[in-house]
Order: structure tokens, then sequence, then C-alpha cells
């Protein structure tokens, strides 16, 4: 499978350290947002990282003219509809995302193969809406935060995808470092769904806003567990709004099952604004 050209729609956490990934795997790679601002503010922000890394000879400077000329913010109506692959890595919510595959169905060249970023939404519900030739070319990528880091990539066929692109794309990520492996489209794949209760457990022992037990039960995971981040300091760090809607859309998916439920403090941080990292306020706080 070749893929030289990338567009990744949404430039938020997830969509950043992506572009980043595919820019350093060089491909021609076209950033989207709905707010232009965020997609220069992304930019700008794997541009550091690049001279980072020049800085710290991990890159040498031809490699950093390239990746920086690679790589371009686009309005959604200026993308190449020729593109090998897009992905989409916009706010977890189904109807946004719906809508934005209809468009990008209209949008694209029959060739291209979409996919989304969900944590969550089945596969085959996402399709829903495209058209019959495009339903063969959607599936899911599932990346990990932060994208450039982790290796996993989850990739999942909705009921109508042919299932050759999902094993040539595993075979593609799995020659470039990542270890991609195919998962049910099944609610939350697999990581998001056994993570349920490393978040759901923590929650409930915790009980009510107290860092002291935040911290408490993120030492004990870490220290004893093994576990290279806590509960807390990873939703932190994958932002306590996203975990939240994963967490209701996850168990909505079961049927309401008790053992998915979302816990109330996930809710009241998200109407305090404590998101986490990006807010500078979540479980812990944070300097900005
Ligand atoms: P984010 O909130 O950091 O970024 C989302 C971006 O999408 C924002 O910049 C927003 O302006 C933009 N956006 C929203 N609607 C849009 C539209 N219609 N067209 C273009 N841009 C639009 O969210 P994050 O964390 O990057 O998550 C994105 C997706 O990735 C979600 O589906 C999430 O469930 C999934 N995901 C998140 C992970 C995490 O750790 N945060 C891990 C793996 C998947």
């Amino acid at each position: 499978m070749k893929i030289n050209s990338v567009i990744i729609i949404g430039a938020g956490t997830m969509g950043q350290g992506i572009a980043e990934w595919f820019t350093r795997q060089n491909c021609l790679v076209e950033m989207v947002d709905q707010n232009d601002e965020f997609a220069l503010m992304s930019l700008e922000r794997i541009h550091k990282n690049f001279d980072k890394h020049l800085a710290a000879s991990k890159l040498t400077l031809s490699d950093v003219v390239h990746f920086k000329n690679n790589l371009k913010v686009k309005k959604l109506e200026q993308i190449n509809p020729e593109a090998d692959l897009v992905i989409e890595a916009i706010v977890e919510n189904l109807e946004a995302k719906k809508k934005l595959f209809a468009t990008l169905d209209q949008l694209l060249s029959p060739k291209c193969l979409v996919a989304s970023n969900t944590s969550s939404f089945p596969i085959t519900q996402l399709a829903q809406g495209l058209s019959q030739q495009r339903k063969k070319k959607f599936l899911g990528l599932h990346f990990f935060n932060p994208a450039t880091v982790m290796k996993l990539v989850e990739v999942i066929n909705g009921m109508e995808t042919h299932p050759q692109y999902a094993q040539d794309l595993i075979e593609w990520f799995n020659q470039r470092q990542k270890v991609a492996c195919l998962c049910a489209d099944s609610p939350g794949f697999i990581v998001n769904r056994v993570a349920r209760n490393f978040y759901g457990e923590a929650l409930r022992a915790a009980e009510t806003y107290d860092q002291e037990k935040f911290k408490e039960i993120d030492t004990v995971m870490r220290e004893v567990g093994g576990f290279k981040m806590g509960p807390f300091e990873l939703m932190d760090l994958i932002g306590i709004d996203i975990n939240y809607n994963v967490t209701q859309s996850v168990y909505d998916a079961f049927f309401q099952e008790a053992r998915f439920k979302p816990h109330r403090l996930q809710r009241d941080m998200v109407v305090a604004n404590f998101l986490g990292k990006k807010t500078n306020k979540g479980f812990y706080h944070y300097e900005s």
C-alpha cells in the first residue's frame, strides 16, 4: 500500500500528534480545523517539536526543512481531493462526525480511504450516510495520546468495509514502528473498553474531589501496579471532557451496564471547566 498524501481533520490534541507522525513518515500532510487559529497554533507547535529534535540532533536540518514544507494548513474546501488517506479527529460527537463524513464523501475522489479516530462510536454507525462505494473504504484508525509516541493503532472495519484495506494498513503501520492490530467494531474497541474500569473504579474509590486521594491512587497504580501513569494523571492528559464523553457513549452502547457507568465527578468537572492539562486544572493543577 502507498500512502503519500494524508489529510487530518481536527487539529486538536490528537490531530496535531497524528499530523506530526505522518509528516515524519515523509507523507504530504494537510491539516484542517473548523477554527483556523487552532490549526495554525497546532502547526506552530509541530514546527517547534521539529526544531527541538533538530537541537537534540535527532533530526537533520534537511529533514526539518523537508517536513515543514510537507505540512500545510488548509480549509476544508481546499483539501487535495486525490489524497490517499483522510483521518478525522474532530470532537467526539456523532452528529458532527457524520455531517463531516457526508461532506468529505462529496469532496473526495472515490479512491480515497477515509478513517475515523473515534474513541467510542461504532464504525458501522459512522459510515451510515456514506455512498456505497465509500463505505467499502471507510474504517477506524484509533491512535493513542500522544500519537507521536504511543505505538498502538487499533484498526477497525465497519460491516461494509472491504477487509483488504485494514490488512494493508496494518502492514504499513507495522513497517513504521507502530503496532497496529485489528479490533472488532464493538464499543470502546479494546483499550477504551478495558480502560473504562481503570478510570471508573478509581473514581469510585476517590468518591469526591480530593487531590490527596487522587495522588494516593495514582501512586499505587504506578509504583505497585506497574502502570506508566495513574488513572487521574491519565485522565488529565486525555482531557476530562473527552474521557467523560467516551465513558457515556460506551455506557450507552452497552445498554447502560452498571460496570460502565460514568461518575458524577467527571460531569461536575466538565461543568466547572476542569478539563485537565489543557485548561491547567483537572484532578491536579498545572502551571501554564
Ligand atoms: P480536541 O478537542 O483536542 O480537538 C478537536 C478539534 O476538532 C478542535 O480543534 C476543534 O476545533 C476541531 N473540530 C471540531 N469540529 C470540527 C469540524 N466539524 N471540522 C473541523 N474541525 C473540527 O479533541 P481530541 O482529544 O484531539 O480528540 C479528537 C478525536 O480523537 C475524538 O474523536 C476523540 O474521541 C479521539 N481520541 C482522543 C484521544 C485523547 O487522548 N484525547 C485518544 C484517542 C482518540
